[in-house]
């Protein structure tokens, strides 16, 4: 009987550092779960000002992700809509390599230089 109560005196210490840890671990892996589903969500045009043919994709976080079939080489508008939460990055060739752009709307891509206007292939969205 004195061993077992010394063995949980001497334990004691330990479930204490547990009681504070756990919580954490588990708020990490909750956060890690909800990265995991995050997706942005895209708006775009095939015409400048969101005219012509638009559509909305959830572009997942983190990853490089080609515009939707019919798409490549022919949005003249585009936006994201999670503004708060994601910043994307707009890329003009495959696997999110060539020309970048990080304007996060932009209603005419045929101004400035002009170079992304009809020209996006993939693009990025991560967490700010
Ligand atoms: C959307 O645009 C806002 C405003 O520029 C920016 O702060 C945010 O990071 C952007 N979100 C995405 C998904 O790119
Ligand atoms: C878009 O920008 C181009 C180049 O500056 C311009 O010629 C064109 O009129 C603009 N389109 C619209 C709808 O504002």
């Amino acid at each position: 009987m004195v061993s077992v109560k010394v063995f949980v005196a001497s334990l004691a210490p330990y479930a204490a550092i547990f009681a504070v840890a756990a919580p954490t671990t588990t708020t990490g892996e909750l956060e890690e779960r909800a990265a995991l589903k995050a997706q942005a969500s895209i708006y775009m045009c095939s015409g400048t000002r969101w005219t012509g043919t638009c559509r909305n994709v959830l572009v997942n976080i983190d990853e490089c992700v080609k515009v939707p079939n019919g798409w490549n080489n022919r949005i003249r508008s585009i936006r994201n809509d999670s503004k708060a939460v994601y910043r994307c990055t707009w890329y003009t060739d495959s696997s999110c390599n060539g020309r970048a752009y990080k304007n996060q709307e932009d209603a005419n891509l045929s101004d400035g230089d002009g170079h992304f206007d009809r020209s996006i292939t993939t693009y990025s969205c991560q967490r700010k």
